[in-house]
């Protein structure tokens, strides 16, 4: 039988050092184990724009058959991810957007989407009133751009709720903790605050606790991850009112990857949706996502043991030929 084509896959990552990112990279290794045709490479541009855009530079040159990149920042990454399109390189756009148009599909959550569902959220909590502070994520990642614009778009139906503040973070907790204390201290009656990510909501709850404003203050997150510290956890331990789900979209990508490089049809916009996670449904959530990942874990055993009897076949069948030979 004709011998598969071997594709090589490159990922641009703009980060790769905490929980969702890993769990989008575990989803593209399970659904990449069924394409072993496949050389997947990943690079990690550790939050910096400029050393994404000299990974992808790397990419070009070392030779991919499929770029998938999640944008750090929108702007400055754009063009080399224009480069890369118009060379002929089909590009998928997992979570973070470029600002161009110049892609072949897009996989991730509508974070408009994100936006409206947790400021129409927040309206129900609240009563339709109250003071409202937003944490963002990093300025200028499309992420952070599109949740601010749907929670704004959707508070603007209650007149009586004020979004009196809002501060940037770098989508991880240390900024929070540092820039936090000050906002919160000029505005003192706020009565909730609507964080970008599940890990500065946790932030910003450690900042209510110190200041003795956490009996008060409702926070929510996003992402709903499971394990330990995530965001099902933080709900279920009453630190986070709610979690907006976001899903981080790995299998997707990997099975959109292979459509376009198979030619196979496939839509542009890909949107993986998302759902309110507070205390009405934490339970079953957390229930769900455990058996999801004790079924994951057992898939990767059966891999390994299927690998496992592979290499003996294959060195049962080297001495046969030796046998052969002699
Ligand atoms: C992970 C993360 C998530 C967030 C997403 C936005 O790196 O910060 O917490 O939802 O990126 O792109």
């Amino acid at each position: 039988h004709a011998a598969k084509p071997r594709y090589t896959i490159g990922f641009s990552q703009c980060t790769n050092g905490d929980a969702w990112r890993q769990a989008m990279l575990a989803g593209m290794k399970k659904e990449l184990s069924f394409y072993p045709e496949v050389n997947f490479r990943i690079k990690d541009a550790k939050y910096s724009s400029a050393l994404q855009e000299q990974q992808i530079k790397e990419f070009l040159r070392e030779g991919i058959d499929l770029l998938i990149v999640s944008a750090n920042e929108s702007e400055p990454v754009t063009p080399i991810v224009e480069e890369a399109y118009n060379r002929g390189i089909p590009v998928v756009i997992l979570d973070r957007r470029t600002t161009s148009k110049l892609y072949t599909a897009y996989v991730g959550g509508n974070n408009v989407e994100v936006g409206q569902t947790a400021g129409n959220y927040v309206a129900g909590l609240l009563g339709q009133r109250g003071q409202v502070l937003e944490v963002l994520g990093a300025p200028g990642s499309s992420p952070a751009t599109d949740r601010h614009q749907g929670f704004v778009q959707a508070l603007a139906a209650y007149p009586q709720l004020q979004l009196v503040a809002q501060v940037n973070s770098n989508w991880e907790r240390p900024s929070v903790l540092e820039r936090l204390p000050a906002v919160l201290r000029a505005h003192p009656e706020v009565d909730l605050i609507f964080a970008h990510n599940d890990r500065i909501a946790l932030g910003a709850y450690q900042v209510c606790k110190q200041l003795k404003r956490a009996n008060r203050i409702k926070i929510i997150g996003v992402d709903g991850m499971p394990g330990p510290h995530g965001g099902i956890q933080l709900v279920q331990d009453g630190i986070l009112k709610a979690t907006l789900l976001y899903p981080p979209g790995g299998e997707e990508a990997i099975r959109m990857a292979m459509r376009i490089l198979r030619k196979q049809p496939y839509d542009k916009e890909n949107i993986l949706g998302t759902m309110v996670i507070d205390s009405t449904n934490v339970q079953t959530m957390k229930l769900q996502t455990e058996k999801l990942t004790s079924q994951q874990q057992d898939i990767q055993r059966q891999q390994q043991l299927l690998r496992r009897q592979r290499a003996t076949f294959a060195s049962q069948q080297t001495v046969l030929y030796v046998l052969a030979a002699a």
